[in-house]
């Protein structure tokens, strides 16, 4: 970092132009959002992760009924042919990037090859992602449960936004749409390492809006609650409780990329933030007895505190019992 002190004039006008535009595009999406997302993405290149599956399978079909050209990525290659081979029939443009975004030298050729054979991306949408229920003191001999949550949920979304975040400044237009949850509000016992990640990813998020508020450039947030897609299958408990249904999970996806809104959160999500906010620690002895209350399997090499302070205590005494046998 520089030491020297400069001052610029910094250009406001832009912020006026925004306002005038927030307004406009929030009408519209309110009172004709078909037409209104056909506006948006008419034309646009638009490069989505996670659309094998879930939220972003529908997203795309979506997207590419609306007139965009949707770049597809994920691991599933045959997924995401039948996909793109769908879309196509229906007329549309749907091209496929099979890839692992875990690995950042994919999220390069991903980004390459895209700006190679479309010319440019317009919007980017950081989707995939992976979930970790798993309790703090379950996950000690886990570290990797921390990594591989980083390393998709938070390290893949800003390695493909600086590949293509210097074309969006160049041509002063583009988006970037983060997806997180609303567990970033409400913090729920068992995600520390999923939520860790998606915290990370919302950092980023508002640092970049602030940098670019003057620009062409917007960013955004999505805090989706609980949806039933495959992500959430394998946690039993979720299929008798309400959830959000992917219909809505993919409207709201498409009110942001027509609005451009920072961030889309829910009323539960609001709820959550001014209770943290309010009353922390009622807020954390909620959580904690909804904890408590539900029973976790610990993983098989699991040591519990009181086997370890048994051997604590034993590894104590252990000098002084040898003492006494001399
Ligand atoms: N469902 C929920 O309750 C919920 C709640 C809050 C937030 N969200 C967020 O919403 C987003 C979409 O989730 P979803 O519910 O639609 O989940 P999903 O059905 O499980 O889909 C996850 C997507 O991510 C892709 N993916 C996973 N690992 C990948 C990797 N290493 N490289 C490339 N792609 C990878 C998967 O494709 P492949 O397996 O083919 O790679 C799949 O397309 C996620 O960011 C999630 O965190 C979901």
């Amino acid at each position: 970092m520089s030491n020297e002190v400069k001052f610029r004039a910094p250009k406001v006008r832009p912020y006026f132009d925004r306002l005038k535009d927030h307004w406009r595009w929030n009408m519209k999406s309110l009172l004709r959002p078909g037409g209104a997302l056909h506006q948006r993405v008419n034309g646009k290149v638009i490069l989505l992760t996670g659309a094998s599956s879930g939220i972003g399978e529908q997203v795309a079909g979506r997207l590419a009924d609306a007139g965009a050209t949707v770049l597809l990525v994920a691991r599933n290659r045959d997924k995401l042919d039948t996909i793109a081979t769908a879309i196509r029939q229906r007329g549309g443009r749907a091209f496929i990037y099979p890839g692992d975004l875990s690995d950042l030298e994919q999220c390069d050729r991903i980004c390459e090859q895209a700006l190679e054979e479309h010319g440019r991306v317009d919007i980017l949408i950081n989707n995939a992602g992976r979930s970790i229920r798993r309790s703090i003191k379950f996950t000690y001999q886990r570290f990797h449960d921390y990594e591989r949550t980083l390393q998709l949920n938070y390290l893949a979304s800003i390695r493909l936004a600086m590949n293509l975040l210097p074309g969006m400044e160049a041509r002063n237009e583009g988006h970037i749409i983060n997806v997180s949850t609303v567990g970033v509000q409400a913090n729920p016992a068992r995600f520390s390492a999923y939520l860790a990640s998606k915290w990370a990813l919302e950092g980023w998020t508002w640092v970049a809006a602030n940098e670019f508020a003057h620009t062409g450039v917007r960013f955004s947030s999505l805090n989706y609650p609980l949806v039933r897609t495959p992500m959430i299958a394998p946690t039993k408990i979720y299929k008798y409780m309400p959830v959000m249904s992917p219909e809505t999970a993919v409207n709201w996806m498409l009110d942001v990329i027509i609005t451009q809104n920072k961030r889309k959160l829910g009323v539960f999500g609001k709820g959550a933030l001014a209770m943290y906010y309010l009353l922390p620690k009622t807020s954390e002895s909620i959580v904690n007895v909804s904890y408590q209350s539900l029973y976790e399997a610990p993983p098989a090499n699991y040591v519990s505190s009181k086997v370890r302070a048994g051997r604590a205590a034993n590894s104590a005494e252990a000098p002084a019992r040898q003492r006494h046998k001399r």
